[in-house]
């Protein structure tokens, strides 16, 4: 099963991706995919023959959350082909995007859907004409798990300026503890750039590299600039943190919220039934 399939209380986590992006009004959604991804495109579809007995039935609430998914938006598919990193992937998006800003979103991140990163992301690239990046503190010794951005605050603002980036630094030559999280919004102009960005670590096209060539470029589109998030987030991809992501999502819901948290708290007393 593709990790992107993975149950998060009763949807896969790729459905609360898609949800994002359409919530801050993206509903234009391409799914760079590959080998073993047919699900994903089969779950965004119409289901007819279920669709039709739950009809019969009556049951329009299953009915509804069936059709949710191939609701959404429109969703388009295209296969990376060689997996040659994120930055490869992200190029073969360039057709489809054409000349206009646009955001990436990795599917193991899950943004908790009250907490509005996307929305300000898209302000501060329209306000900057430049790319923008989303960054979280973390422990220093668990930045060599991502890219690493080097800032300087901007007076007055509630984004940084991105100096620098490394991606996967060891932890001794980290510039910062901020870290590269998955969520991107884009100026067209790295297109040009991963054109010619070479393999960078682990021997793949590096997104994190093309946006370094970005940050230190001038003219139309360059510049990076960083959103420090502070809120929620789940990362589907590191097991404690999906099963975080399961009970927090489930515990704050109102048909299952109340008699999962009363079971909880006899849980972590010692007395389970
Ligand atoms: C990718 C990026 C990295 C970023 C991370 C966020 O790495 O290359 O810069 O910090 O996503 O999840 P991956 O986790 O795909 O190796």
């Amino acid at each position: 099963m593709p990790k992107e399939m993975l149950p998060v209380v009763d949807k896969p986590a790729i459905q609360y991706v898609v949800q994002e992006a359409v919530d801050a009004g993206l509903s234009d959604v391409l799914m760079i995919t590959g080998r073993n991804k047919r699900a994903l495109e089969d779950h965004f579809d119409r289901v007819p023959f279920i669709e039709q007995t739950l009809e019969a039935k009556g049951d329009h609430e299953k009915l509804a959350a069936v059709r949710r998914p191939s609701e959404l938006g429109d969703i388009h598919y295209l296969r990376q082909g060689d997996p040659k990193g994120l930055g490869h992937a992200v190029l073969r998006s360039r057709l489809h995007v054409g000349n206009e800003p646009f955001a990436v979103l990795l599917g193991d991140d899950l943004i908790d859907e009250r907490d509005p990163l996307l929305e300000t992301m898209i302000e501060v690239q329209a306000r900057t004409g430049g790319s923008v990046i989303a960054l979280i503190e973390v422990d220093p010794a668990q930045i060599s798990a991502y890219g690493c951005a080097d800032i300087s605050e901007l007076e007055g603002e509630e984004y940084v300026r991105v100096n620098q980036l490394v991606e996967k630094p060891a932890v001794d030559e980290a510039p910062s503890n901020l870290a590269v999280i998955g969520r991107y919004v884009l100026h067209p102009r790295v297109f040009d750039v991963l054109e010619t960005t070479g393999p960078g670590r682990g021997g793949e096209i590096q997104l994190t590299d093309a946006l370094q060539t970005l940050a230190a470029a001038e003219g139309e589109g360059s510049g990076v600039y960083g959103v420090v998030f502070r809120g929620r987030r789940y990362d589907t991809g590191d097991k404690l943190s999906y099963l975080k992501a399961v009970v927090t999502l489930a515990s704050e819901r109102e048909d299952l919220g109340p008699d999962l948290c009363a079971w909880l708290k006899e849980f972590s007393a010692g007395i389970p039934k």
